[in-house]
């Protein structure tokens, strides 16, 4: 080993003090462009379904305000969200001697200033399980979530999903939240989407006519797949939606059609009976049985074409650099130290040929075990203990195959010393994304 540099690290010191507090530098200026929404695998709505009936079964047949199965459903949707990275509020309310719950997840980033909600009520009737009405919008928009936390998506408008409370008692939960909001708050909605039965076993198509951008939205998905649709028109205000319309925020949303009867010009259009659209509308046999597993398809996937689309998106151009110019001193012969940086704004997996960056200042680089640590942990060895022998620094670009990482998230370079007397710092630390 060579005998040299050891004031190096305390020359360091006020530096390295000073480049933390200057943090990580986000290196590229982000483009506009459109990112199409992803499928939303139906057979995972499904699922949703099937547990939002087995909590209905295991609290009475239903899920109803004021009951077990009320409180039971809202947990179940929370955990899912917070497992995926939403930031989730509960806020009660008390309503007919109960105490009621609407679900608020928000997916962090994005514009404050411009909120983009889609929601659902989650509460069923007394009578029955509420699967249809509305397990279906419930199970749609959490998916929906999911696959925002799946993808990674950084939407240039912030992002807000939310689960209402004793709806089938008149809206009473989403008019809570709207009458809880300050002004301040309420202008800063760029919309509200509502789903309320969106899986009716005789389906029709039908888009809210409210605003007229966020029902063209709808309108040019259900035209992209070949999809006639109506105008709404089984009860106006009879959803959520109308708290928030009530209030001016600009509303939309679909529906698959309720207890009115399907015409023959609509079985020509649709297909189905001339039967209600939903026989078990507030009835005991809305069960996972009352679903049209297509039309339950064709609207998660229109729901998450327009919070895609009016969320607006982000993405970079080739080249993107993520860089942390931050000094990391290195302990002599001791414990492993990091240099992070956050990547945003990526779509799905890292490259499998990811360049890494390393500049590292060191008297011996044989002393060095250097790795890349992905956001989920996996850690990928640039340069093993004991290579390299007696030779200063590391300045180099290594390609590391990280494929399987999902992009977005905080990398960080680690670095341990595993010999005694020379010493070092990291110096900086890029990805470069392709
Ligand atoms: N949950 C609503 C209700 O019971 C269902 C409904 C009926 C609906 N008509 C509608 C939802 C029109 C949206 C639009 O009233
Ligand atoms: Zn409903
Ligand atoms: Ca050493």
């Amino acid at each position: 080993m060579k005998l040299s540099a050891h004031r190096r690290a305390l020359a360091l010191a006020g530096t390295a003090v000073a480049a933390l507090l200057a943090g990580a530098v986000p290196a590229a200026t982000a483009e506009q462009a459109t990112v199409a929404a992803p499928d939303i695998p139906v057979a995972n709505v499904k699922q949703h379904l099937a547990d939002l009936q087995s909590i209905a079964s295991a609290n009475g047949g239903n899920r109803a305000h004021g009951r077990t199965g009320y409180k039971a459903s809202i947990d179940f949707v929370k955990a899912k969200l917070d497992a995926a990275g939403f930031t989730t509020t509960v806020q009660q309310f008390t309503y007919n001697g109960s105490t009621g719950y609407n679900l608020i997840a928000d997916w962090p980033g994005g514009d404050p200033n411009q909120v983009v909600m889609a929601g659902s009520h989650l509460d069923s009737v007394t009578s029955g399980p509420g699967i249809n009405d509305n397990g279906s919008g419930s199970a749609a928009i959490l998916e929906t979530a999911l696959a925002v936390s799946r993808s990674g998506y950084q939407p240039t408008k912030h992002l807000r999903f939310g689960w209402w409370g004793a709806e089938e008692l008149g809206l009473v939960g989403s008019k809570y939240y709207v009458n809880n909001l300050p002004a301040t708050e309420r202008a800063k909605f760029s919309g509200y989407l509502n789903f309320d039965m969106i899986g009716s076993p005789n389906p029709g198509y039908f888009v809210y006519d409210d605003d007229p951008v966020i029902e063209q939205t709808f309108k040019n998905y259900f035209a992209g797949i070949g999809v006639p649709t109506e105008i709404e028109t089984e009860g106006d205000g009879r959803s959520d939606h109308a708290s928030f319309k009530n209030v001016g925020i600009p509303v939309g949303g679909l529906f698959t059609g309720a207890s009115r009867v399907k015409t023959s010009a609509q079985v020509q259009k649709w297909g189905g009976t001339a039967t209600a659209f939903d026989r078990c509308y507030h009835s005991s046999c809305d069960t996972t049985s009352n679903i049209n597993d297509t039309a339950l398809d064709r609207n998660s996937d229109a729901v998450a074409h327009a919070i895609w689309t009016l969320s607006g998106t982000t993405t970079q151009p080739p080249g993107t650099v993520f860089e942390n110019t931050a000094d990391v001193s290195i302990p002599d012969n001791g414990s492993a130290v990091t240099s992070a940086v956050t990547v945003t704004g990526r779509t799905g997996n890292a490259p499998s040929n990811l360049p890494v960056a390393v500049n590292i200042v060191h008297t011996y680089i044989g002393d060095l075990q250097v790795q890349l640590v992905a956001p989920d942990g996996t850690a990928y060895t640039l340069k093993a203990y004991g290579t390299g022998g007696s030779a200063d620094n590391i300045n180099t670009t290594y390609t590391v195959n990280a494929s399987s990482e999902v992009a977005n998230g905080t990398w960080l370079l680690r670095v341990q010393d595993n010999a005694a007397v020379d010493t070092g710092y990291i110096n900086s630390f890029k990805l470069t994304f392709p």
